[in-house]
């Protein structure tokens, strides 16, 4: 069957999607790590866990440089896609940069202390299992996008309640910022993604079962405690069920994609050229 439009005229429609998605972040989504965070509001000896917590996020959010580096080698044959990642690694930065701040003055780190994790998160191997060699890689990572930041707005969203609990004001407005970022991320990535099953559904379905069956999480090879870490994050309320509820099932709604359709391919997932990414 004939895509309903080519190539080129895919990039263009990211193109509008990539300008419009940077001009509600201008007006609407900017926050400033000195002027908006109410810094005298935070504990000044905040319980352990919170910390620990904040430290985990803290040396995430530091790989990312990693991973948008690959991505962005990945997404050459897309400049809307490249602007996307450049924004996003940006909103990363400045995370980061908050996080250390929270860190510094109420979680009792130094700034030698986390400049040390931070340089060990980017010398970490980053594994991008089920993408090297990939024509589709880019599209692939759009899919895995989708996916990451409905989790972490998930994540964040449920961390907010409990900066909120231990009544950190400071850290759960933090909170409220990075959960409105990922969702704005997340908005973005589903429908660029929507894009790609309109010019390519076949071709876009295996990507998504691809994604599904081999991918794994950057984080693993960033944290070597990750599995204890992760207990603490998943802590209030972050099991499969609510991956699956919360995220796998609303993107899947958000694209038009029915599970038995990604399920199908996961089985048996067949030959493609992944030809959407040019
Ligand atoms: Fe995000």
């Amino acid at each position: 069957m004939k895509p309903p439009f080519t190539g080129s005229q895919l990039e263009e429609r990211l193109s509008t999607l990539a300008r419009a998605f940077f001009e509600k972040a201008e007006r609407e989504r900017r926050w400033s790590v000195f002027e908006d965070l109410p810094w005298g509001a935070a504990l000044t000896a905040p319980p352990h866990e919170l910390a620990h917590v904040v430290e985990t996020f803290f040396v995430l959010e530091a790989s990312a440089p990693s991973f948008a580096g690959r991505s962005l080698e990945a997404m050459r044959c897309s400049p809307a896609l490249t602007s996307f990642v450049t924004s996003w690694n940006f909103d990363k930065g400045k995370r980061l940069a908050a996080f250390r701040e929270w860190l510094v003055r109420a979680g009792g780190r130094s700034h030698a202390e986390l400049s040390q994790l931070e340089l060990e998160a980017l010398a970490a191997p980053l594994s991008l299992r089920g993408l090297e060699g990939l024509v589709s890689a880019s599209r692939r990572l759009v899919f895995f996008g989708c996916l990451q930041e409905m989790v972490a707005f998930v994540t964040y969203a449920k961390h907010r309640e409990v900066a909120r609990r231990e009544q950190d004001e400071c850290l759960r407005t933090l909170y409220d910022f990075l959960a409105r970022d990922d969702i704005a991320h997340a908005r973005f990535l589903q429908q660029a993604l929507a894009l790609h099953l309109e010019q390519d559904r076949e071709g876009t379905l295996a990507d998504m079962a691809g994604v599904l069956s081999d991918f794994t999480l950057p984080g693993r090879t960033v944290l070597s405690d990750w599995e204890t870490r992760m207990q603490a994050i998943r802590g209030p309320g972050l099991d499969l069920q609510t991956f699956i509820q919360r995220v796998y099932v609303p993107v899947l709604k958000h694209l038009g994609v029915g599970r038995h359709e990604i399920l199908r391919r996961r089985t048996a997932p067949p030959e493609h050229d992944g030809a959407a990414d040019g």
